[in-house]
C-alpha cells in the first residue's frame, strides 16, 4: 500500500507513513492506495465471518475484522474500543412516511462515541501512533473531536480540539471534556476553525480531519460490514448525510475496491444529502458544474453538517459518478420533520442523520426512485448527540402520513 494524489491526472506517489498534509506536486487530497488483497474473494468473505468467533482485539473490532483492505500495523498498536459492528435496523412507520417497501438503517451512531467518526478515528489514531507523535488536533462540528478526544485519551496522546464557538452541541462539547482534550474555541464556522487548524499545524500535531486518508481508510469498511450485513445482496440506493464529504468519499471509495477486486459486481447508487442552508455540494450538482463555490455562512439546525466549504468534495463527488448516484438537499422543516419519524420507529438519531429520511420522501413525492428500490438510509449520530434540539425544536410528525400511521 502507499499514498497517491487522489487527482488522477497528476497521481503523485508517496510512501504509505508519509506524513504530508496534501500532494506536494498539485495540492490536492491523498488517498490509500490497495494495490493488492492476499485472498481470493470467496476466501476474504469466509475470513471475516471467520474472525467473528475470535477474541482477538482486532476481529473484535468491525473495522480492523475486514484489514486485509487497511494498512497493516503489528497487533498490540491497534488503538481500539471495539468500533463497528452497528447493527442494520428495518425501518417501520419511517418506510411509509418516505413511501418505501423497503427501507433499512445502517446506525452508525451506535458506535462507542456515538456516531460514524470511531470507524475512521480507530485509524487515524493507530496511525498517528505509529509514525510516533505525542499530539493530535482536529478542527469539529462536534463529533470528531468526541471521537478524537476518547481514542487519544486511549493511545495516550494529547488531544486539541478546534471548535467554532457556541455552535456545537453541547453533549458532543462535554463528550470532549470529559475524555480530556484541550477545547479551542474559534469564532465564526466550521471552516474558520478548521482554517486555524491548519496554519498552526506544525511537526509535533498530527492532523486528524477527514482530509487525512487514513480516517477514510476506517470509514470505508461500514460499507464491507454493511454488504456482508445483506448477504452481499445489493441494495439499489445507499443515502448518506454531507458536509465536509469524507464519510461519502469514504463510501466510494469501498465501492471502488469490492468492485475491483471482486467482492461484488454491482454497487447501489449513492445518494449524497445536504441541509440547504449548508449546500455548497447539492448546488454544485444542480447546477451540473465541476467546481464548488462555497457557501460563506453556512446556516442549519442540522449543526454537523453546518459546513460551507467541504474539502472532500472531488473525491465523493468520484465516488457519486463511480456509483451513479447523485446530490440533493432538503430543508431545516424537512430534516425536523424526519427526525421525529425516526425517533417513532424507535431508533432515533441526530439532525444530520435525518437528512437521509426527508431526502427519501422528497425523491419519492418527486417520483425519482421506485417505491419497490431497496434502500439503506446510513444514520450517522445517536439520539443523545443533540438533546437540546429535541427539547426545543421537537415536531410532532403532522404529516398526512403520518397521521395515517399515528391512526394504526
Ligand atoms: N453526520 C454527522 C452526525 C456528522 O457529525 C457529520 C460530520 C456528518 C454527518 C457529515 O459527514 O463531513 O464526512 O460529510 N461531522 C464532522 C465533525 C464535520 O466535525 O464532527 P462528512
Amino acid at each position: 500500500m502507499y499514498l497517491r494524489c487522489s487527482v488522477s491526472q497528476c497521481g503523485a506517489e508517496l510512501d504509505l507513513h508519509d506524513r504530508a498534509l496534501a500532494c506536494p506536486r498539485c495540492g490536492d487530497l491523498l488517498e490509500v492506495v490497495v494495490d493488492k488483497v492476499a485472498l481470493d474473494p470467496p476466501a476474504l468473505k469466509r475470513q471475516w465471518r471467520e474472525r467473528r468467533l475470535s477474541c482477538d482485539p482486532r476481529d473484535v473490532s468491525g473495522v480492523w475484522r475486514f484489514r486485509d483492505f487497511l494498512p497493516e500495523y503489528p497487533a498490540g498498536t491497534v488503538v481500539t474500543l471495539g468500533e463497528g459492528n452497528t447493527p442494520l435496523v428495518r425501518g417501520h412507520k419511517t418506510a411509509k412516511f418516505a413511501g418505501l417497501r423497503t427501507l433499512w438503517f445502517k446506525h452508525l451512531g451506535w458506535n462507542p462515541t456515538s456516531s460514524f467518526k470511531d470507524l475512521g478515528m480507530t485509524v487515524g489514531m493507530t496511525e498517528a501512533n505509529f509514525v510516533g507523535t505525542k499530539a493530535v488536533g482536529c478542527a469539529s462540528t462536534g463529533n470528531t473531536s468526541a471521537s478524537l478526544a476518547a481514542y487519544a485519551a486511549r493511545a495516550g496522546l494529547i488531544a486539541k480540539v478546534y471548535l467554532p464557538a457556541g455552535q456545537i452541541s453541547m453533549n458532543k462539547l462535554a463528550q470532549a471534556l470529559d475524555y480530556g482534550a484541550e477545547l479551542i474555541e474559534i469564532p465564526g464556522s466550521f471552516d474558520d476553525a478548521l482554517n486555524a487548524l491548519l496554519e498552526s499545524v506544525n511537526p509535533d500535531l498530527y492532523f486528524l480531519n477527514s482530509i487525512n486518508p487514513f480516517r477514510l481508510e476506517g470509514q470505508k469498511t461500514a460499507m464491507f460490514e454493511l454488504l456482508e450485513q445483506l448477504a452481499w445482496n445489493i441494495p439499489d440506493y445507499l443515502i448518506v448525510p454531507g458536509g465536509n464529504l469524507g464519510n461519502s468519499s469514504a463510501f466510494g471509495k469501498a465501492f471502488e475496491e469490492l468492485k475491483k477486486f471482486g467482492l461484488v459486481e454491482k454497487v447501489p447508487k449513492m445518494i449524497v444529502v445536504q441541509a440547504a442552508g449548508a449546500n455548497p455540494f447539492a448546488r454544485m450538482w444542480r447546477a451540473g458544474s465541476r467546481q464548488l463555490v462555497p457557501v460563506d455562512k453556512p446556516e442549519t439546525v442540522a449543526t454537523a453538517i453546518r459546513i460551507g466549504n467541504p474539502r472532500s468534495w472531488k473525491k465523493s463527488l468520484r465516488g457519486v459518478e463511480f456509483t451513479g448516484g447523485f446530490v440533493m438537499d432538503v430543508t431545516d422543516e424537512e430534516i425536523g420533520e424526519a427526525k421525529a419519524m425516526i425517533g417513532q420507529d424507535g431508533i432515533g438519531c441526530e439532525p444530520a442523520s435525518a437528512t437521509t429520511l426527508a431526502g427519501l420522501r422528497k425523491l419519492r413525492s418527486e417520483g425519482t426512485i421506485d417505491p419497490d428500490a431497496v434502500v439503506v438510509a446510513v444514520l450517522t449520530g445517536h439520539v443523545l448527540k443533540d438533546t437540546d434540539f429535541i427539547i426545543k425544536h421537537r415536531k410532532k410528525p403532522e404529516s398526512r402520513e403520518a397521521a395515517e400511521v399515528h391512526a394504526k
